[in-house]
């Protein structure tokens, strides 16, 4: 986490950032349009809000969970198509779905036995994750509906959560912003405040093919990630809290190596995720994280992130029982996941980059998703 003010060092890296592409669009530059897109059983409305730059790049995101439904990405030849997985209607995000573009918190990725101890006190968090607390709990930020609000550069979307709600300690309000930048961007900013201590680690939870949705599997895809270091884990998918040289192992994506290379090796740390389902201890701050290349479309996304951690998810719980836009099935390893964040468990890790957000702090981090082709 990030908090304002804290440390000179954060500071020029915040700066060193500001000049690094992470500007966000200027009035004007973007289009808005608001549709209703359904309600929940309880009648509350949800609305569909599609941003566009200039280029013809289209993101579509419902208040509901916050969730990025569709983006365009143009590919070699200029052609837009549709690069990550989401549901037609609210009522296909209302089944069982795996948090398809969804913004996740308060706690994004796993909190060990489902409990930690802030300030003396232990707090349990719901298991919805064998022993383990995933993403929130039991209907974490991307099961709730958010209060949108068009800024002029961007949609902002707040969600109070409640001091308790899912058993996490003080009230804590989370506004995002997306933006859509003139440079096929896709910009996150996450800022939250809370009213007692608490825990904090945000992330947004889309499924990218850069294929094109729908189009067969990632192992194709070449992918580069800017970390020399993981975070090992239990079978439980928790950090064993050592951060593990990536030299040597199937881990190793510092020169970009094509997801499918190594996947099925023997190795006990893919064995435990059933593919890749780690966290990245991203080099140095302020930063590109990952790039990914597909050869077939030429499409590429650039990840630029001032979080410590990159969740690289290849789909390996998809089964293609979840037939998603326009009915296709969503097959295993259909799409990859790459989750800007805090390393998972930190609230019970006292070596990792602290999580706690104290009143009067302003947890405040950016993500930027960059879309371009070769
Ligand atoms: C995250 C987790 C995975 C899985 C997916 C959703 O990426 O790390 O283990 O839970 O979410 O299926």
């Amino acid at each position: 986490m990030k908090i304002r003010g804290w440390t000179a060092g954060l500071l020029a890296g915040a700066l060193a950032a500001a000049c690094y592409a992470q500007a966000p669009a200027k009035k004007g530059q973007l289009n808005v349009q608001k549709q209703a897109w359904g309600k929940l059983p309880d009648g509350t409305p949800v609305e569909l809000y599609t941003l566009s730059n200039a280029n013809g790049m289209k993101v579509a995101i419902t208040t509901y969970g916050g969730a990025v439904v569709s983006l365009t990405a143009p590919d070699r030849n200029g052609k837009y198509a549709d690069v990550v997985l989401g549901m037609d209607s609210v009522d296909g995000y209302l089944k069982p779905v795996p948090y398809f573009g969804a913004l996740i918190g308060r706690y994004g990725n796993r909190i060990g036995h489902a409990q930690f101890v802030l300030d003396g006190k232990t707090y349990h968090v719901p298991r919805n994750d064998g022993d383990n607390s995933l993403h929130g709990g039991d209907r974490g930020f991307d099961k709730r509906v958010w209060a949108a609000r068009e800024t002029g550069v961007g949609l902002e979307l707040t969600y109070v959560s409640k001091d308790g709600e899912e058993g996490y300690p003080g009230t804590l309000t989370a506004k995002v912003l997306y933006t859509v930048t003139p440079q096929n961007e896709l910009r996150i900013e996450y800022n939250a405040t809370t009213d007692r201590n608490t825990v904090v680690n945000l992330t947004n939870h889309t499924y990218f093919n850069l294929g094109g949705v729908g189009e067969g599997d990632i192992l194709g895809h070449e992918v580069t990630i800017h970390a020399d270091r993981f975070t090992p884990v239990d079978n439980g998918l928790i950090p064993t809290g050592e951060l593990r040289a990536v030299e040597g192992t199937p881990f190793d994506f510092t020169k970009s190596t094509a997801i499918g290379a190594r996947i099925g090796q023997a190795d006990e740390q893919l064995q435990f995720g059933k593919g890749y389902d780690h966290n990245w201890v991203l080099n140095g701050s302020m930063r590109p994280a990952a790039e990914v290349y597909e050869p077939k479309s030429g499409r590429v996304m650039d990840v630029l992130t001032d979080q410590p951690g990159l969740q690289f998810y290849t789909g390996n719980f998809l089964d293609g029982t979840i037939h998603g836009k326009g009915g296709k099935a969503y097959g295993l390893r259909s799409a990859f996941c790459m989750e800007t964040q805090h390393f998972p468990d930190s609230p019970n890790q006292p070596k990792f980059p602290t999580t706690e957000l104290k009143p009067g702090q302003t947890y405040h981090t950016v993500t930027v998703y960059r879309f371009s082709a070769r």
